[in-house]
C-alpha cells in the first residue's frame, strides 16, 4: 500500500470547489429512473446517457472531481470506441467504482439490511484497477422506523463489513469512500436522525481503527442530519447545517481529507443550500463537498427524457448543477443564481 498515493487520491477527490457525480446506479435503479422518462432501459441508452454527462465539458473540468461507475459501465466504450473511462480522465476527473453487491435481509432483525459483497473483493479490486479505477465506493443502509429499528446489531455489521472493505481497498491502492447512509425515509424527527448517525459514526470509525484503515487515505460519504420525509417537523436550512457540523466535528477525526454527502432524496437546491451553509460556517477540519446522484442527475435526465436533440439542454441542466454545488462547496453558493437559471 502506497500511502502518498492514497492521500493524494483523496485529496483530489475533495478538491477545493469539486465533487463527485454518482452515476453508479446499478441496472435495477437506472431502469425505474429511465422508467420515469420513458426511456428503455438498454445497454445503449445507458451508455448514450452517461457518455452526454461525461462529455459536458465545463462540468466534468471545472466542478467534477470524479465520477463513481457501476461494472457496466467501467466497461463500456462510447460511440466512437473510446472508453468512458478514458472520457472522464481526459475530462481531468478521476474514476471510481461502486464495489458493493447491494442489500439482504439481515437474519433475526426484521426490516433490516445488511450489504453484501466482500466475497471475491480483492480479485474485483485488481480488475476494477486494471480497469483504470483509483477510488471504490460501497454503501450501507441503516433505516430508521419505529421501536427497534435501527438495531444495534445492524449497525454493528454494516460498520465492520464497510471496515472490511475499506481495509481491502488500501491493500489494493485505491482510495476506499465509506458510505454508511442513514436514510431519511419515515417519519422521526431531525433529533432522532442526529442520535443514529452520531451512532452509526461512532461505531464506524471504531470498526475502521480495528481494520487497520489509514484514515487519510479514504472519504466519508454520510448522509446529513435531516428530518424523515414524512415528518411534519420540517427543520431550516441553518438547522441542518449545524446538527450535521456538530455530528460530524464529534465523530470524525481532522485526519479524514474529506466528506462527500450523499443527497439522498433532497431536493437539487436543498442538497446544495445545506452544502452551502456548511462550508460558510467553517473553518472546518476536513473538506466538505457532494457526491450526489440524484441531486446532479434528476435535472439533465429529465432535459434529455432519450431524445439525441436534448443533449444540448440536458448538458446545460448538468453543467448548472455541478457549477451550484461546486460553488456551495466553497460556501459561495446564492439562491439568486437558481433563479437567474430558471
Ligand atoms: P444520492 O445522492 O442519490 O443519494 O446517491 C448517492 C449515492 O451514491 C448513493 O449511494
Amino acid at each position: 500500500m502506497n500511502l502518498a498515493e492514497l492521500n493524494k487520491v483523496a485529496e483530489a477527490m475533495v478538491a477545493s470547489g469539486r465533487g463527485i457525480l454518482a452515476a453508479d446506479e446499478s441496472t435495477g435503479t437506472i431502469k425505474k429512473r429511465f422508467d420515469t422518462l420513458g426511456v428503455e432501459s438498454t445497454p445503449d441508452n445507458r451508455r448514450d446517457y452517461r457518455e452526454m454527462l461525461f462529455r459536458t465539458g465545463d462540468a466534468m473540468s471545472k466542478y467534477i472531481s470524479g465520477v463513481i461507475l457501476y461494472d457496466e459501465t467501467i466497461r463500456q466504450a462510447a460511440k466512437d470506441g473510446t472508453p468512458l473511462v478514458k472520457l472522464i480522465e481526459k475530462a481531468g476527473s478521476i474514476p471510481g467504482i461502486k464495489v458493493d453487491k447491494g442489500t439482504k435481509p439481515l437474519p433475526f432483525c426484521p426490516g433490516e439490511v445488511v450489504t453484501e459483497g466482500l466475497d471475491g473483493l480483492r480479485e474485483r479490486l485488481v480488475e476494477y484497477r486494471g480497469l483504470g479505477a483509483k477510488f471504490a465506493k460501497w454503501r450501507a443502509v441503516i433505516d430508521i422506523a419505529d421501536g427497534a429499528i435501527p438495531s444495534y446489531t445492524c449497525i454493528r455489521t454494516n460498520t465492520h463489513a464497510l471496515a472490511r472493505y475499506a481495509a481491502l481497498c488500501q491493500d489494493e491502492g485505491i482510495v476506499p469512500i465509506v458510505e454508511p447512509e442513514v436514510l431519511m425515509d419515515g417519519g422521526h424527527d431531525i433529533d432522532r436522525c442526529y442520535q443514529v448517525t452520531e451512532m452509526v459514526l461512532k461505531l464506524q470509525f471504531e470498526e475502521l481503527y480495528f481494520q487497520r484503515v489509514t484514515l487519510e487515505g479514504m472519504v466519508l460519504k454520510p448522509n446529513m442530519v435531516v428530518p424523515g420525509k414524512k415528518s411534519a417537523k420540517r427543520a431550516s436550512v441553518d438547522e441542518v447545517a449545524e446538527k450535521t457540523l456538530r455530528v460530524l466535528r464529534a465523530c470524525v477525526p481532522a485526519a479524514v481529507p474529506g466528506i462527500a454527502f450523499l443527497s439522498g432524496g433532497q431536493s437539487d437546491e436543498e442538497a446544495t443550500a445545506h452544502l452551502d451553509a456548511m462550508n460558510r460556517m467553517g473553518p472546518l477540519p476536513w473538506r466538505l463537498t457532494f457526491s450526489y446522484g440524484r441531486a446532479l442527475q434528476h435535472a439533465p435526465q429529465k432535459a434529455w427524457s432519450g431524445k439525441s436533440e436534448n443533449v444540448a439542454a440536458a448538458q446545460r441542466a448538468f453543467n448548472h448543477r455541478a457549477m451550484m454545488n461546486g460553488l456551495a462547496a466553497t460556501g459561495q453558493w446564492k439562491a439568486d443564481l437558481e433563479r437567474k437559471a430558471a
